[in-house]
């Protein structure tokens, strides 16, 4: 039987071979190896140590991981955490608050901001004052702003030395509502935060949780190329639909979702929601009568929970989840260890000019964006459909980038 090692990243045990499918893609074989030789192994009980030793010799000498091993020992350096600033903006709100907590067991973030209104639900200082006792070196600070003020006038200690801003700062969707409907009023939260961003941390990447993404991160990846900013910065979230087409995908097949990995494309919202089964193993092998309708979950899941939580507010702890996953890669390849994940960037892989695609994420904030790769014939007429609606709803950010500048 191989040996079993605890992934960090979620407490449980796996093998090497298990391991290595599922981050295929997130790290390269050095850098999984590297990564491999930080898991703690799992320590075999009396019976189990039996049964291993009992195991013919020539099985465990033919497994091929003693030498990645042995290889990456050698060559790998010592892991030092990243010494990162990240700041949550909405810091006190449904998705700010678990988000701000998975932000601060993060080992590669040093310092975290928790920033958020004076009406919002609990004082930031509250959320900072009580994450500051998890036993973790991350120092928590608060920051507060009056309603109606002007964050540039008021985050420069927040935002100065920042690695990674995270916004889900902004206005819910209601039953009955799109995320389009968002778009003015939290456009104009997202520009606020955006400009104070460009004065105080403009080399910082922006991961934008705020809705309706798919307007929202263009009108703001063009603000910031008006301002002579890399618009490349600025990064939509859109994890949480992967996170979603994997864990249906998992209930499916049977298979563990920690093990599949569907990449979804397009944008985030309604048709632009486009998860591409055929690229998974466990994906590809449902039947293709099963697809439509697993599709269409995944595109409405999000309605799913806004309809179930009847007007108190939309998804906060599986996107919390799932922006602490993206964040976290985020600063993984900030600080040396490529990570891939798919996200809402300015892109050229698609004839639009903002993609969601798999995006790997490296020391510079992105770097590389991949292709869409390959589609069958189902998947090749939804990308036709997704690009439809995703070209308005981009051009609704461009429009609003044309009329509107950061200080
Ligand atoms: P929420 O109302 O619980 O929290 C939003 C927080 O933002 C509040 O605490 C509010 O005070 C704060 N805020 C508002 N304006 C601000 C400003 N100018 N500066 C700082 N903070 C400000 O809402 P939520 O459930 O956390 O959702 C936030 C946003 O995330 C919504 O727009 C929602 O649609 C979006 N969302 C996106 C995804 C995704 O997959 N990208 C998933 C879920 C929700
Ligand atoms: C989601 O997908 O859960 C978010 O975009 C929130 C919403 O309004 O559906």
């Amino acid at each position: 039987m191989s040996e079993k090692r605890i992934d960090p990243e979620d407490g449980q045990a796996y093998t090497w071979d298990e391991l290595s499918e599922y981050y295929a893609g997130k790290y390269k074989k050095k850098a999984l190896a590297a990564y491999w030789e930080e898991c703690t192994v799992v320590k075999k009980k009396g019976k189990a140590k039996a049964k291993t030793k009992a195991e013919p010799k020539g099985k465990a000498k033919a497994e091929p991981k003693a030498k990645v091993k042995a290889k990456a020992k050698a060559k790998s350096k010592p892991r030092v955490a990243g010494p990162f600033k990240v700041c949550v903006c909405g810091g006190a709100g449904g998705i700010g608050q678990p988000l701000s907590m998975l932000m601060a067991t993060d080992p590669n973030v040093k310092e975290l901001c928790v920033f958020d209104l004076s009406v919002a639900m609990v004082p930031p200082a509250g959320v900072a004052a009580d994450l500051s006792h998890l036993e973790k070196p991350v120092k928590v600070t608060g920051y507060v702003m009056e309603v109606g003020k002007n964050p540039i006038d008021h985050l420069e200690e927040c935002l100065t030395g920042c690695d990674l801003v995270l916004i889900p700062a902004g206005m819910p969707r209601k039953p009955g509502m799109t995320r389009d409907d968002l778009f003015k009023v939290n456009a104009d939260i997202a520009k606020g935060l955006v400009e104070a961003c460009a004065k105080y941390c403009p080399n910082a990447m922006l991961a934008l949780i705020v809705n309706p993404v798919n307007s929202i991160v263009p009108a703001m990846a063009e603000l910031y190329k008006k301002k002579e900013l890399d618009p490349s910065k600025i990064v939509g979230v859109t994890t949480l639909d992967c996170v979603r087409a994997n864990k249906f995908v998992g209930e499916i097949t049977g298979k563990n979702p920690k093990f599949i990995n569907i990449p979804v494309i397009g944008g985030h919202a309604g048709i632009t929601i486009m998860p591409v089964f055929s690229q998974d193993k466990a994906g590809a092998s449902i039947d293709a009568d099963k697809i439509p309708d697993l599709d269409k979950k995944v595109q409405d899941a999000g309605t799913e929970v806004v309809n179930a939580k009847g007007g108190k507010g939309s998804a906060t702890l599986s996107m919390a989840y799932a922006g602490a996953r993206l964040g976290s890669s985020i600063l993984a390849g900030l600080a040396g260890r490529k990570r891939v994940e798919c996200a809402y960037v300015k892109s050229d892989v698609s004839d639009l000019p903002y993609f969601t695609s798999k995006v790997v994420f490296g020391p510079g904030g992105i770097n590389k964006i991949l292709p869409v790769g390959k589609l069958n014939e189902y998947e090749e007429k939804r990308l036709e459909e997704a690009k439809a609606q995703l070209k308005s709803e981009i051009e609704t950010g461009i429009k609003y980038a044309e009329s509107n500048n950061l200080a």
